[in-house]
């Protein structure tokens, strides 16, 4: 770090502090009195089943939220957002040679498009292109 004659810190370093201490504290303030809590998405009653559901299913096993979850099925972030429902009921209630099938009640399978499109609604899941097999798995690439 370079110093002036004399030691003291160049102005618009303590100053870009100064701004900087006092936009962290204004920050902590606004977020425990709650200024951005009208921001949130609250889930409804049917996403908040869904949200049971595909945890007493173990969809998380095989699929990821967010880039959270196992790799086996693809991301389901925004898939009620890209997909036609029917798709995605007709994927769930018969599954595919991968995906085991989850014969479910129609509600059921409705709170759990609910939850996805609550999911959904907190923005899109970055999966780069090129980690996302042809046939919607994902390639785990090989680190050292
Ligand atoms: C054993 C692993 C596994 C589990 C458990 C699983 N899935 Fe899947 N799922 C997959 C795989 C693999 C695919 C891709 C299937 C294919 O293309 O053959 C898939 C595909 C899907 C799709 C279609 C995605 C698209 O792009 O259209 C949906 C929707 C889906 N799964 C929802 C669920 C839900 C909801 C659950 C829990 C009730 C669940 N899955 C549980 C493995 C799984």
């Amino acid at each position: 770090m370079k110093e002036t004659a004399g030691g003291s810190v160049p102005k618009w370093r303590s100053r870009t502090l100064t701004l900087l201490v006092l936009a962290f504290v204004a920050n902590t303030v606004a977020i425990y009195a709650g200024l951005f809590d009208g921001r949130r998405i609250a889930p409804d009653d049917a996403a908040m089943r869904g949200r049971s559901l595909w945890q007493a299913h173990n969809c998380q096993a095989c699929h990821q939220l967010f880039g959270l979850g196992g790799y086996m099925g693809p991301d389901l972030t925004n898939v009620a957002q890209d997909r036609d429902p029917d798709r995605l009921r007709t994927f769930i209630r018969y599954g595919t040679g991968r995906m085991p099938a989850h014969p479910l009640e129609d509600a059921d399978i409705d709170a759990l498009l609910a939850f996805l499109g609550w999911v959904g609604l907190h923005g899109r899941s970055q999966v780069p292109a090129e980690h996302v097999h042809w046939t919607g798995t994902y390639i785990i690439p090989n680190r050292p």
